[in-house]
C-alpha cells in the first residue's frame, strides 16, 4: 500500500514475525512513514477477520506530528473481540455468530451472556445467569420519589439517563475504581435487570398511571411488556408474537461494535468512573437524532410526509437540497456501505409481525417501503451508499406492538446496555487500557498579553 501527501509518503510491507502485545491480533506487516525525507516504521496489525490497522501508538514520540480523523472515521480506538461488522459485505457477528441465526433462534438474555463471557451458555449457566438478573430487577423504593418530580411530559430517554446514573447513590461501593471482580459483576447483572424496569416507569410516569413490579415467574422480554403495558386492575397476557418480535429487536440492537454511544462509555469509564454513570452517558449519546434517536424521527418523518399529502419525491429532494439541513432518517450508516444487515430482518419481521398481529393496513409501512424504493434508484443515494439502516423499519414494528414513539430509542437502550456493559468489562479487564484523551491542533490566536478593560477599544 502506498500513500503520498506533502512531505510525508506512507506505506506499509510484509515483514518476519515479531513480538504481538495484541493478545487476538496478528502483527507481521510494517508500515512506513516518510516525513520530509525521514523514515520511521510502525507496526501494522491484523484482526482475526484480516482487518489492518497501523499502530501509531509510537507516532508522536518519535515524529512529533499527530494524526487528525474528524468523526474518527478511520480511527480503531481499540482492539475488541466481541463484534465483528464489515460494512462493505453486509456482515455482523457478535463473538463469531452470525446475526442472522442469533436473531432466528436465540433469545435476547443467552446473547447477553454470550456478549459478556464470550461463549453461548450451557443450560445450568443460562439458568444461573437468568436467575441473576431476576434478582435484580426491582429499584429501590426511594427512587420511585424521583420519578414523581419529573414533568409529566419529560423524555423517557431524559429520565432513563437521569435515574441510571442515580443508581450509583444507591450503590456507593460500585464506586470504587479497585472493587473485586464479584461486585463488578453484580453492577453489571443489575444494570441489565434494571434497565427494563426503569424504562417501564418512565413510560408510566408519562402516562400517569401506576408502577408495575417486576414478575419473576417471567422472563426478561415478557417482564419488560408486562411492567410497560399490565395495569393492577386486570390480568395481562403477554402475545407472544409481540414478546417474539421483541426479543429480536433486542438481540438486533444489542451490540455494535465502536459506536457513538460505546465510545463514549468507554471513554468514560476509561477515567474510572463508575459503570452506572458511564452507562448513562451512553444513553444521552444513544438519544442523539443522528445515532439511536433516529427510530422515533423516522416515525415522525413519515408521519409528516403523510400529512404533508405523501409526496415522497418532494422529500427525497428536500434530502438531497444542501441548502435544506434536512435529511432521510433510517437511511445512511458511518460502517454500512452496502446494507445493513439488521435492516433486512427487520424488514422481514416487520411484514411478519403486522401480519401475525391481523394489520393489514398499515399507511407508514407502505410509505416507508415507496420511500425505500425511490431513494434506492436515486444517484444521490447510490453514489453516497446511502442504505435503510436498522432505524428504518424498526420504528413500524414497535408502533404496531402499541409502544408510543417516544419510547423506541429506550428500547433501543434497554438492548444496548448489554453491548455497553460487555464493551466496558472487556476494557477494565484489558491490563493495557488507558484513560481516553485524545488530542488536538490549535487553531486559535498565537500569545498575546492581557489589556485592561478600561483599555480596550
Ligand atoms: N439523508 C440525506 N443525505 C445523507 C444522509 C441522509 N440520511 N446520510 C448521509 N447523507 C449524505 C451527507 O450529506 C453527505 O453528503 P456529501 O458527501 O455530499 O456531503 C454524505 O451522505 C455522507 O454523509 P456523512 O454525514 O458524512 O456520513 P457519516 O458517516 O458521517 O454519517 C449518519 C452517518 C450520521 C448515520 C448519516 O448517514 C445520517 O445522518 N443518517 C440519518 C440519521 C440516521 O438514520 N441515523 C441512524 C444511524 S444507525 C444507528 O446509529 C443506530
Amino acid at each position: 500500500m502506498r500513500t503520498s501527501g506533502e512531505g510525508c509518503t506512507f506505506h506499509t510491507y510484509i515483514s518476519g514475525h515479531f513480538n504481538n502485545p495484541y493478545p487476538r491480533a496478528a502483527m507481521s506487516e510494517k508500515a512506513q512513514i516518510i516525513l520530509n525525507g525521514k523514515t520511521y516504521e510502525f507496526p501494522v496489525v491484523t484482526g482475526s477477520e484480516g482487518e489492518k490497522a497501523i499502530d501509531i501508538g509510537k507516532l508522536r514520540d518519535e515524529t512529533g506530528y499527530i494524526t487528525l480523523d474528524f468523526g474518527y472515521k478511520n480511527t480503531g480506538a481499540t482492539t475488541s473481540a466481541i463484534t465483528f461488522l464489515d460494512g462493505e459485505e453486509g456482515i455482523l457477528h457478535y463473538r463469531g455468530y452470525p446475526i442472522e441465526q442469533l436473531a432466528e433462534k436465540a433469545s435476547f438474555i443467552e446473547v447477553a451472556y454470550l456478549l459478556l463471557f464470550g461463549e453461548l451458555p450451557n443450560k445450568k449457566q443460562l439458568e444461573e445467569f437468568e436467575g441473576n438478573i431476576r434478582y435484580h430487577s426491582l429499584v429501590h423504593e426511594d427512587m420511585k420519589r424521583f420519578f414523581e418530580h419529573f414533568p409529566s411530559n419529560a423524555h423517557p430517554m431524559g429520565i432513563l439517563s437521569a435515574m441510571v446514573n442515580s443508581l450509583s447513590t444507591f450503590y456507593p461501593k460500585s464506586q470504587d475504581p479497585h472493587r473485586p471482580q464479584a461486585l463488578v459483576l453484580r453492577t453489571i447483572y443489575r444494570l441489565i435487570a434494571k434497565m427494563p424496569t426503569l424504562a417501564a416507569i418512565s413510560y408510566k410516569n408519562n402516562l400517569g398511571h401506576p408502577y408495575m413490579y417486576p414478575v419473576n415467574k417471567l422472563g426478561y422480554v415478557e417482564n419488560f411488556l408486562h411492567m410497560m403495558f399490565a395495569l393492577p386492575t386486570e390480568e395481562y397476557e403477554v402475545d407472544p408474537v409481540v414478546a417474539d418480535a421483541l426479543n429480536k429487536l433486542l438481540i438486533l440492537h444489542a451490540d455494535h461494535e465502536q459506536n457513538c454511544s460505546t465510545s463514549t462509555v468507554r471513554i468514560v469509564g476509561s477515567s474510572q468512573a463508575n459503570l452506572y454513570s458511564a452507562v448513562s452517558a451512553g444513553i444521552a449519546a444513544l438519544w442523539g437524532p443522528l445515532h439511536g434517536g433516529a427510530n422515533q424521527e423516522v416515525i415522525e418523518m413519515l408521519e409528516t410526509i403523510r400529512n404533508d399529502g405523501g409526496d415522497i419525491q418532494k422529500w427525497v429532494d428536500k434530502a438531497k437540497d444542501k441548502n435544506d439541513p434536512f435529511r432521510l432518517f433510517g437511511f445512511g450508516h458511518r460502517v454500512y456501505k452496502n446494507f445493513d444487515p439488521r435492516a433486512k430482518i427487520m424488514q422481514k419481521t416487520c411484514h411478519e409481525v403486522l401480519g401475525e398481529l391481523g394489520i393489514t393496513d398499515e399507511p407508514l409501512l407502505d410509505l416507508a417501503m415507496a420511500l425505500e424504493r425511490i431513494a434506492l434508484e436515486d444517484d444521490y443515494f447510490v453514489s453516497r451508499k446511502l442504505y435503510p439502516n436498522v432505524d428504518f423499519y424498526s420504528g413500524i414494528i414497535l408502533k404496531a406492538m402499541g409502544i408510543p414513539t417516544s419510547m423506541f430509542t429506550v428500547i433501543f437502550a434497554v438492548a444496548r446496555t448489554v453491548g455497553w456493559v460487555s464493551q466496558w468489562k472487556e476494557m477494565v479487564e484489558d491490563p493495557s487500557q488507558r484513560i481516553g484523551r485524545p488530542r488536538q491542533i490549535y487553531t486559535g490566536p498565537s500569545q498575546r498579553d492581557y489589556v485592561d478593560v478600561a483599555r480596550r477599544g
